[in-house]
């Protein structure tokens, strides 16, 4: 078979439930599609950095594929969620400006 000419529906990588989805982003309402990161929806909303380094330097996505550590957010409540690791689900609280250690 092909693997260009794989039918969308049995597509194994592509997302079959793509929509919009809605999280709480410090406090206000963000919108991004589902499959999301939750650092794609923060970078998405304009956000190129959330927190800060013990000596105020600023941090968000550095590698991307979950090795450095500097995404680091809250996520309903639990602390240090890697936000370039985390898919976003629809009502996801998420807070940032936690600061590095
Ligand atoms: S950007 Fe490096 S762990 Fe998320």
């Amino acid at each position: 078979m092909n693997p260009r000419r794989v039918p969308v529906e049995l597509d194994p990588v592509r997302p079959q439930d793509s929509g919009p989805l809605t999280v709480t982003l410090d406090g206000e309402e963000v919108t991004g599609q589902a499959g999301q990161t939750v650092a794609g929806i923060l970078l998405g909303a304009g956000r190129v950095s959330w927190r800060t380094s013990r000596n105020g330097r600023p941090r968000g996505v550095f590698c991307g594929i979950g090795v450095c550590f500097d995404c680091l957010v809250t996520v309903n409540d639990l602390p240090d969620v890697r936000a370039c690791q985390r898919r976003a689900q629809e009502g996801d609280v998420i807070t940032t400006g936690v600061q590095d250690g």
